[in-house]
C-alpha cells in the first residue's frame, strides 16, 4: 500500500530587531562580529556563528576558506568544534547565523548547508537540547525550534544501531 506521507515545518518570521527577544539580538550581534573574522578570500562570503550554552557563555566561529576548497570549514561547524572542545558538557540552547558579502550583511537570511545540519542535527544529539537556531539577515530574521526543521528524516545513531553513552 502506497501512503503519502506530508512534513510541514513552521518558523517565526521577525522584521524588526526589537520585537526580537534581548538574548537572541544579543546572540545574532555576536554572529555578525564574527562574520568580521571569516577568512574567506575566495567567495568573499563571509559567516559568523554563535552558540548560546546553558551557563550564559557564548561561543563563536567563522567560516575558513582553503586554496584547497574542500579542506574549508563553515562557520557553523567552526562555532560547533569551538563549542565541544571548550565547554563539552556546558550544553548549546541556540545557534545564530549571519553572512556578508563585500557590500555587508546579507539583506536576507543565510540557512545553513546541508553537512552544517547534520552536525547541528548530531548535537542536539549529544547534548540532549534542542537548539533554537537563529537565522539573521539585515531585514528579516528566521527563528526555528530545533534542527528538526531544516532537517526533517534526519540520519542519526539511532540508524547505526548503535547505543553510544
Ligand atoms: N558557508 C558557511 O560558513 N555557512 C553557511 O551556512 C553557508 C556557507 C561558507 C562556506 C564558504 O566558505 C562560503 O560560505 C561560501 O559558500
Amino acid at each position: 500500500m502506497i501512503r503519502t506521507k506530508n512534513i510541514s515545518i513552521s518558523y517565526r518570521e521577525f522584521e524588526k530587531p526589537e520585537e526580537l527577544d534581548h538574548n537572541d539580538l544579543e546572540l545574532i550581534i555576536a554572529a555578525r562580529e564574527t562574520a568580521v573574522n571569516a577568512y574567506a578570500p575566495y567567495s568573499h562570503f563571509r559567516v559568523g556563528a554563535a552558540i548560546r550554552l546553558e551557563s550564559g557563555i557564548i561561543v563563536c566561529g567563522a567560516n575558513i576558506e582553503n586554496a584547497a576548497y574542500p579542506s574549508g570549514l563553515c562557520a557553523e561547524r567552526s562555532c560547533i568544534s569551538n563549542s565541544i572542545s571548550n565547554h563539552h558538557d556546558d550544553k548549546p540552547v541556540a545557534l545564530a547565523v549571519a553572512a556578508m558579502t563585500r557590500d555587508g550583511l546579507t539583506e536576507y537570511p543565510v540557512t545553513p548547508c546541508g553537512s552544517c545540519r547534520q552536525v547541528i542535527a548530531e548535537e542536539e544529539s549529544r547534548s540532549g537540547n534542542q537548539i533554537k537556531i537563529i537565522l539573521s539577515g539585515k531585514y528579516k530574521t528566521f527563528i526555528l525550534d530545533s534542527i528538526d526543521s531544516l532537517l526533517p528524516l534526519q540520519f542519526d545513531k539511532k540508524d547505526l544501531n548503535l547505543t553510544l553513552p
